[in-house]
């Protein structure tokens, strides 16, 4: 399967996102960044003539003048990184407090609640300035602007003001809820206002792009016409545009180290090394409140309870990625996905006898790729995710059409992935029949339904989000 999806920037490219492609800290000095925005990002921008702006996980001391070594070149060394230096009370306020704290589980719903504090916006507020300033600063003269996520949703018009040369587009990766819920937030004109400095905002969906249109309608006095929002400036109106963009992965990579010879025998290990069950399944995620990870486990839990499941012959991997761990909600999922597996191993394992393996760690690409090779459903339940790209690397790497993935509705991927075993996390019984289905299923049904979402995978990749865009962007379709 081959499709090419290729971008070509007539201007020069600035990428701004809150985090680089690569992240610092003490104990391992320089590596990949964690999340879906970088894994994205960085697979089409890698080889490319680009600038990529934003934060790279270390502090800026304001009381020192030593400058900090800048972050290593990456790939062909096309691709330049620039730092945006960001202290500790700008981490604390902007990142952790208002993007976490705040805008996060807003938009996902008010899973758990947002936390609103006047002091945390204004840090948000400040630091989306320190970006806008530095883009200001550095982008070439009439360069295309992509600005990416909640965490910088007040660049696009302050970047506006500062240089109007620029075409600037912005990407939201996370979901844009619904009017009710939005309308709660206490700075939602400011944010509306401040996408509406882009030429183009994009969503992961439809619906998204649609309570976007809505919310301006009803707080910013705009009458939008179809996927359109004229703005009114001083130097003449504008028009805004507003639409979809689906992202997904770059899948060829996956299936190609997948089908490597070394990928299948440590594959063959990691199932050698579970003890050679029949039936593997594994979640992949960061360890987030959204991800619906404890919703999973008890479900395979009360299977092995109602003896659905059988523990001599099934094994659950969890692989979690720490994430945001000063944020206290981050905190308490952590504690209720462990306790959860423990009671479950201690309840139903034996010695020798493992049921739920959980691994709280990043893991290099290669071994994530074997893992999806060894396992035979993958459980994917979010309560929300803006799109969830782990279920499209699944899918990617199973070369031999077979496997099955068990997808929670509540994901952008469910809209473009009707041939996985849907489900809705907030019923657990319905996830528990939905993964003894998919585990059950008969080959030729499991092969039907690999087979379709793996075109679809393939076809909507991520070179091609990349290319929708940025050929809208530039007004060039
Ligand atoms: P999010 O962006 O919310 O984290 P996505 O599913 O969209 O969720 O993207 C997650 C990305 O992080 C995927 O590319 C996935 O391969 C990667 N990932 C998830 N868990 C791990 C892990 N433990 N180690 C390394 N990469 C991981
Ligand atoms: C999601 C967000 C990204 C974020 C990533 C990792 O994918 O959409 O903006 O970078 O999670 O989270 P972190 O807070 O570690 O950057």
């Amino acid at each position: 399967m081959d499709t090419t999806h290729d971008f070509e920037s007539e201007r020069p490219l600035v990428v701004v996102a809150n985090r680089l492609p690569i992240e610092y800290d003490e104990a391992e000095g320089w590596h990949p960044a964690p999340g879906g925005l970088v894994a994205a990002l960085e697979s089409v921008l890698r080889d490319r003539e680009a600038l990529w702006i934003g934060w790279s996980g270390r502090f800026e001391d304001p009381d020192s003048d030593a400058e900090q070594a800048p972050p290593p070149p990456t790939g062909t060394g096309s691709l330049k990184l620039d730092e945006v230096p960001l202290t500790h009370a700008e981490v604390e306020g902007y990142y952790e407090g208002c993007s976490n704290g705040a805008i996060w589980p807003l938009y996902h719903d008010a899973i758990v609640t947002p936390i609103y504090h006047r002091t945390q916006f204004q840090a948000y507020r400040r630091v989306n300035e320190k970006f806008a300033r530095h883009v200001a600063e550095v982008a070439p003269p009439e360069a295309v602007v992509w600005v990416h996520d909640y965490q910088l949703q007040l660049v696009p018009r302050m970047l506006r003001q500062m240089r109007p040369d620029l075409r600037i587009g912005f990407f939201l990766h996370i979901p844009f809820p619904p009017v009710e819920i939005f309308s709660q937030l206490p700075w939602r004109r400011q944010i509306l206002e401040g996408l509406l400095g882009s030429d183009l905002v994009g969503f992961q969906t439809k619906e998204a792009a649609l309570n976007f249109l809505r919310l301006v309608q009803k707080y910013v006095a705009l009458r939008p016409g179809g996927d359109r929002v004229v703005v009114d400036e001083l130097s003449g109106s504008r028009t805004v545009r507003v639409e979809a963009f689906p992202i997904g992965i770059r899948a060829q990579d996956f299936a190609e180290l997948a089908a490597d010879p070394a990928t299948i025998e440590r594959a063959a290990q990691i199932r050698a090394d579970l003890g050679d069950p029949e039936l593997i399944l594994l979640g992949v995620d960061r360890l987030d409140y959204t991800k619906g990870i404890d919703v999973r486990i008890r479900a395979v839990t009360e299977l092995f309870q109602d003896e659905d499941l059988d523990p001599d012959s099934t094994v659950f991997v969890q692989v979690a990625t720490p994430s945001r761990e000063n944020v206290e909600e981050y905190q308490r999922i952590r504690d209720d996905v462990e306790l959860l597996v423990s009671r479950a191993n201690g309840d139903i394992g034996k010695l020798g006898t493992t049921p739920i393996h959980y691994l709280h760690q990043p893991m290099r690409r290669d071994e994530l790729t074997a893992m999806y090779v060894a396992a035979d459903v993958m459980l994917v339940t979010p309560l929300r995710d803006g799109m969830n790209l782990v279920c499209k690397e699944y899918v990617a790497c199973r070369t031999e059409e077979d496997g099955a993935l068990v997808l929670s509705e509540f994901t952008g991927a469910a809209h473009q992935m009707s041939d996985a075993w849907l489900v809705n996390p907030y019923d657990i019984d319905g996830v528990k029949r939905s993964i003894l289905d998919a585990a059950q299923s008969a080959p030729q049904e499991s092969a039907r339904r690999m087979s379709a979402l793996r075109h679809g995978v393939f076809e909507h990749d991520v070179e091609r989000w990349a290319s929708d865009f940025l050929n809208r962007l530039q007004g060039s379709l």
